[in-house]
């Protein structure tokens, strides 16, 4: 019997690249030494990089300047970085300057490409520029045959999601934009699909018979870490409600594709996602805690959500009346991802006296942060004379069985060179995630506040009258 790897599904093995220059828009940029370098260093590690990157940057640079910022951001991530491999990356690294506006800027990156035919244009670059580059793309011949990696956030909201698409779309084919969520890229979060579609003991009890509530946490223990000006502009919901968490629920909701190209997968989730109901106000609750407002780069007197949970219905057959509930803050007491399926509770008491409180029902909780698991927790029975329960835990710790793992954006980078869009939001899907987010969007109410290092705000328990499950957090 053969017990090996099972068939490949959606999320295979690092592929060989076919752009043939890389464009990286911000070159000079946090997120660029933050993850782009060093995944760029880990793809040259792993023989996978083979094209020429071209930086971009407005700031007035030469060529070793660029090299140097590249290589303090790799030493920064990897003190311990192969000079060889280094080296080799700084090769491929040049850079052209100026501004975004000008047309000699895209005609100079034109003539740094030389004869590179399908290059892949990265905008590690403000929102609000992604116009000005697609149009200056275009005008200067660099967009046919071309890609476009775009940074979330993807918009405001609906109505600006859509006017970037439409802008994005005079130059691009859909089939070209590759919208990065770094959730898609996480080997932790894929592992979820997996384990949903690839083993049949899970199918039967993934619905409304045997679910009696899903929960979704995204839970940070540290504030906003010299990013103020820009969250400040943002907030929880745009932030990671919008694209990481509703990804992740799409992940846990949906049905099964019918295939595992990207289209088969990308079309579940906007299914999905188009059956869930915007919550209305009294199943929103947003949350501020204590101290943001004096972080550098904070409006006085903001507004702005650093927590946020949602309780939202998906209307389908298979989750009517299920509530899912989702919430994601910074400053909380620990670091955690998860996703716990709560099931029913046994529909009698049998081994409970009649003091003795309800066992709950079976939980399962896929923890998706660092050091991924999955828990399930049974009922057995507390040792001693009389028929009593007690909760067990039976845990897979993923790390110890899982060979070398990649990064998100190393993973991200190789796909958006080989033109694979598995793990990239389409159109549609990111529309629709909007819309749910929406009304959470135009809560004009204050923030309630919350204490740094705590759970959240009070107000966030209505929304969970049995509970939140207390995030296991990082071990
Ligand atoms: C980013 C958000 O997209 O995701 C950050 O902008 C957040 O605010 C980060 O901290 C979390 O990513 P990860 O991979 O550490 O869970």
């Amino acid at each position: 019997m053969d017990d090996g790897d099972g068939p490949a599904v959606p999320g295979g093995a690092l592929v060989t690249p076919t752009g043939d220059a890389l464009v990286l828009f911000g070159a000079t940029g946090d997120l660029a030494a933050k993850k782009l370098f060093p995944a760029l260093f880990e793809l040259e590690r792993h023989g996978i990089l083979d094209v020429p990157v071209v930086g971009v940057a407005r700031s007035s640079r030469d060529d070793g300047a660029l090299r140097e910022y590249a290589a303090a951001s790799v030493r920064k991530a990897d003190p311990g970085a192969d000079g060889a491999t280094l080296d080799r990356l700084l090769a491929r690294l040049s850079l052209v300057s100026g501004d975004y506006q000008d047309p000699s800027t895209f005609d100079a990156l034109r003539g740094a490409l030389g004869t590179a035919r399908a290059p892949v244009h990265y905008l590690a670059i403000p929102p609000s520029l992604f116009g000005r580059a697609v149009t200056g793309l275009q005008a200067a011949g660099l967009a046919d045959n071309a890609r476009v990696v775009m940074e979330k956030p993807f918009g405001r909201d609906l109505a600006s999601a859509r006017e970037l698409n439409e802008t994005v779309h005079s130059v691009f084919p859909e089939t070209s934009v590759f919208r990065i969520d770094h959730y898609l890229g996480k080997e932790s979060v894929e592992n979820l699909l997996v384990c949903r579609f690839a083993n049949t003991l899970l199918e039967p009890v993934w619905s409304r018979q045997h679910v009696a509530g899903v929960q979704i946490t995204m839970s940070e223990s540290f504030g906003v870490e010299g990013r103020g000006a820009f969250y400040d502009g943002v907030g929880a919901v745009r932030d990671v409600v919008q694209n990481h968490l509703l990804q992740v629920l799409a992940l846990a909701a949906m049905e099964p594709p019918v295939g595992a190209d990207a289209d088969a997968l990308r079309n579940e989730k906007v299914k999905v996602l188009s059956a869930v109901v915007p919550p209305g106000p009294e199943d929103i609750v947003r949350g501020q805690y204590a101290g943001y407002l004096d972080e550098a780069g904070v409006a006085a007197g903001s507004t702005v959500e650093t927590y946020a949970a949602l309780r939202l219905s998906i209307d389908s057959w298979r989750w009517a009346g299920v509530p899912f509930l989702i919430r994601a803050g910074k400053a909380l007491s620990t670091t955690a991802l998860e996703l716990v399926v709560e099931l029913r509770s046994p529909p009698t008491l049998l081994f409970a006296g009649a003091d003795a409180h309800v066992p709950s029902g079976n939980l399962l909780r896929f923890r998706l942060g660092t050091g991924d698991r999955l828990g399930v927790t049974i009922q057995a029975k507390r040792p001693g004379a009389t028929l009593q329960t007690r909760p067990v835990e039976l845990e897979v710790d993923f790390e110890p069985v899982a060979e070398e793992r990649h990064e998100p954006y190393e993973r991200l980078l190789a796909d958006a060179l080989a033109g694979d869009p598995r793990r990239f939001a389409r159109q549609d899907t990111l529309e629709q995630a909007w819309r749910v987010v929406e009304p959470a969007l135009r809560d004009d109410r204050p923030p309630e506040q919350y204490a740094r290092g705590s759970d959240g705000p009070q107000g966030a328990q209505r929304l969970a009258p049995g509970g939140w499950h207390a995030p296991l957090g990082r071990r």
